[in-house]
């Protein structure tokens, strides 16, 4: 085979099981954009110490870009001896340049490549979460609108609880990934940091200028401290715990859709399109997409896990242990990636059955609160009004009535606290119009709402 480049050292060369048991190539292979862009900015830092001349740079240059083209259009032959995607791209830029490709890895370490490598991933990808998640939000916020004026019951321990409007509901889960996005952000400023120039863990023997590189790759800050740099993998465990709190929040998304679809509930219809059939059952219409986004929910759970496993008591610096960090980083960004994605169009086709939720809101009794309010506002103390109410809402079941058909008169048994002005109190409207507060339910607050939204996400 191919010599290895760090063979000078060894005796024997590698066993085979060792050969594939050691091998990261399948993974860390599409990882080779950020590899060669960080090679080329390495190679004009280098060209700018005089450490290679500038004709030397722009033949190493002009290798790695044909190098680049071969993957590009999947024409670049792995060879068994490729261990990583480092040592694969340097191979074949030597077989095409010859020995000056060696030259590259001057004042250089694969510990402070696949860190670069790994840090412009991350900030890359993280940057597209985030505007995925924004349109999500405008689909959210789209269908708030178009659903404006539905009422729908209010729920705690899945029982009916008071009444609010649906766009209410749909709007907690945008200030739920306003604040993911926020987590988001701050992860990729912390990932935003180069760390070329650290060498294998102490630095570098050579007169680079960092800052040089860092400005050539886009990086507004330096590492400052070479074994940190190598070593330390926070800046994941960071990105995928801000997933995995979006995953958690998709999960809730998922888990109300898959009630809401169900012939008890129907408050929605789930599109054809995002739905599967049995192979049994000829009248099934399974909600499998929310139900696989709560599924991989759990999945991107076990990445974090893993991910700070793997880092727990690693002594300084680099250590082996730390290629197993890439499986978990990028399936946890493709799965929440896609999630986010699948979930923004199935959110897009959601049609609300306006009917279904509104009779949802007669039976509950949900208007009982607003009788207890009415009380107080008459004086009585909210704890005794709540005792009052309990009796009526008790009495009003046992004789089959809604609270809002009772009448004054059979109102005034309970209280003479009660006159007509009640009867305004005891309607869904009402009810929902009067938690006026910042954050309450009222039309206007919600519509206020809408407006920020609208503003801040267009
Ligand atoms: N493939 C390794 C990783 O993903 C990087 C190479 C560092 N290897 C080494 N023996 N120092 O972490």
């Amino acid at each position: 085979g191919v010599k290895k480049a760090w063979a000078g050292r060894f005796a024997e060369q590698t066993d085979r099981l060792v050969e594939a048991f050691t091998r990261s190539i399948e993974v860390d292979r599409r990882l080779y954009r950020y590899d060669i862009d960080g090679s080329i900015a390495h190679c004009r830092t280098l060209t700018k110490a005089r450490i290679l001349t500038g004709r030397e740079s722009a033949a190493i240059i002009r290798g790695l870009e044909s190098v680049r083209a071969e993957l590009e259009r999947d024409q670049f032959k792995f060879l068994p001896e490729d261990e990583d995607i480092h040592m694969a791209i340097e191979r074949r830029l030597t077989e095409l340049i010859g020995p000056l490709g060696g030259k590259l890895h001057t004042g250089r370490s694969r510990n402070d490549q696949v860190a670069l490598d790994a840090r412009v991933y991350v900030r890359d990808r993280l940057a597209v979460m985030i505007n995925r998640l924004k349109a999500l939000q405008r689909v959210l916020v789209r269908q708030a609108q178009a659903n404006r004026d539905v009422a729908m019951p209010g729920y705690t321990h899945l029982q009916r609880a008071q009444p609010v409007l649906f766009a209410h509901h749909l709007l907690a889960y945008v200030e739920m990934f306003e604040r993911d996005k926020g987590r988001l952000r701050d992860a990729r400023t912390r990932a935003n940091v180069m760390p070329l120039g650290s060498g294998a863990l102490a630095g570098s023997n050579y007169p680079i200028d960092r800052r040089y590189t860092a400005a050539l790759l886009n990086f507004p800050a330096l590492s400052q401290n070479s074994l940190d740099a190598v070593s330390d993998r926070d800046f994941m465990v960071e990105a995928v715990a801000a997933m995995a709190l979006l995953m958690m929040h998709l999960s809730r998304l998922s888990e109300e859709l898959i009630l809401w679809s169900t012939q008890e509930f129907h408050f929605v219809d789930l599109p054809d399109a995002f739905c599967t059939g049995s192979s049994m059952m000829p009248q099934k219409k399974n909600p499998d997409v929310p139900e696989l986004v709560r599924g991989k929910t759990g999945r991107v759970y076990g990445h974090l896990m893993g991910l700070l496993t793997t880092l727990k008591a690693l002594p300084l610096s680099y250590n082996r242990d730390l290629q197993e960090d890439k499986p978990a980083l990028f399936d946890a960004f493709d799965q929440t990636d896609r999630a986010v994605e699948v979930m923004t169009e199935l959110m897009r086709r959601l049609a609300v059955d306006r009917e279904a939720v509104t009779r949802a809101l007669s039976g509950g009794g949900m208007l009982a609160t607003e009788i207890a309010d009415y009380l107080v506002t008459k004086g009585v103390p909210f704890r005794e009004a709540h005792e009052i109410t309990g009796r009526i809402v008790r009495w009003a079941l046992d004789q089959g009535r809604e609270l809002s058909e009772l009448s004054v008169e059979e109102l005034r048994r309970f209280s003479e606290k009660f006159d007509s002005s009640v009867l305004q109190r005891l309607t869904v409207r009402g009810a929902i119009d009067r938690k006026a507060q910042i954050g309450g339910t009222a039309s206007k607050q919600v519509d206020r709402r809408l407006r920020d939204w609208a503003k801040t996400l267009s």
